[in-house]
């Protein structure tokens, strides 16, 4: 009764931000990701009837704050009269900074809880009952570039190309450590209620999937990467226009935007994407990784930099 599953963090280029039902918890608008390759996280989940209670430890310590969260998880991965479960996890990473750790973990999470407890849910199941947990986490369950698209009452996900396609790689300049001031589960549900401009960012979200999507198919960066900064900086202004604003940048944000543009000038196929949190990811192409890192990290204020490529989806890994 016991599993250990893998899965890395995925950054959307275009984002899902706001919820339509907060009790499925079902986005308002679908989403285009690429899953990462070397940032990870390790889930082991054992079911035992003889714990007094489900326990979780996050990078080795004790975590009560997201028990909760994750017992819920199992419940709907599992079933309600499931057996109590002690569940341990491992990022190599900083979590909640912005950096995508619920996605990996809610992915490696209905992962291993599905084959600790048997269930041989498909991916399909396994990617709704991820994405009900966290929204994102849905896209972790695959590999390469993945459309999470609003189905009705549900989710559908599509993989639209294999990492192996187009191995684009991903320069993750930390500007902050520590946990974020305000989580994206509350954070949009004030940007739905408050954001003047919400109704527009809805309305216009399926233009930028459509971009996106077809940059993707054609493999054409430079359509890609001016949609995806456009659906940042507009998801953003969301943010900043919500009463009370929410700013996830700081000033070491700019400096890396800054530097990312300046590369950009001098023809360097590279793009960014920012978060609810104030790291920069520089997606690029191959041939330019070694300049985006050397410049994000000479970026004044940049904390550390963290190069990876694409990589594959959630998955059963053996611990024994
Ligand atoms: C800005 O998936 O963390 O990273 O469903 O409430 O857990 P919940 O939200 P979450 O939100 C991610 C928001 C984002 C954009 C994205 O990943 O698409």
């Amino acid at each position: 009764m016991r599993a250990t599953a893998r899965a890395q963090p995925n950054i959307a280029l275009i984002k899902y931000w706001g919820k339509r039902d907060t009790e499925q918890n079902l986005p308002a608008v679908g989403s285009i990701s690429i899953t990462l390759a070397d940032l990870f996280t390790t889930m082991r989940v054992e079911f035992d009837d003889s714990l007094p209670a489900d326990s979780l430890v996050v990078n080795d310590r004790q975590n009560d704050a997201m028990l909760p969260r994750v017992s819920r998880c199992l419940d709907a991965v599992v079933g309600g009269d499931r057996s109590r479960a002690a569940v341990s996890s491992a990022s190599n990473f900083p979590i909640a900074a912005g950096l995508a750790s619920s996605a990996s973990a809610f992915a490696a999470l209905v992962v291993a809880a599905d084959a600790a407890a048997e269930k041989q849910h498909s991916r399909e199941q396994l990617a709704g009952l991820a994405g009900m947990a966290s929204g994102s986490a849905a896209r972790s369950i695959y590999g390469g570039f993945v459309e999470l698209a609003n189905d009705g009452d549900s989710i559908r996900l599509a993989r639209l190309r294999p990492a192996a396609e187009w191995p684009l790689n991903v320069v993750v300049a930390i500007t902050a450590t520590g946990p974020k001031a305000v989580g994206s589960t509350q954070a949009m549900e004030t940007s739905r209620e408050t954001s003047p401009f919400y109704p527009r960012w809805v309305e216009q979200q399926q233009a930028d999937l459509d971009a996106a999507r077809a940059a993707i198919s054609d493999k054409e960066f430079a359509r890609l990467a001016t949609v995806a900064e456009h659906n940042c900086l507009k998801m953003h202004s969301v943010m900043w226009a919500s009463r009370p604003p929410m700013v996830y940048w700081n000033a070491t944000t700019l400096e890396c935007m800054d530097a990312v543009r300046q590369l950009q000038a001098d023809g360097v196929p590279v793009f960014f994407t920012i978060d609810a949190g104030p790291q920069l990811k520089a997606v690029c192409e191959p041939t330019a990784v070694d300049i985006v890192r050397e410049r994000l990290a000479a970026a004044p204020g940049v904390e550390a930099v963290m190069v990876t490529g694409l990589g594959a989806g959630a998955r059963l890994i053996d611990d024994d």
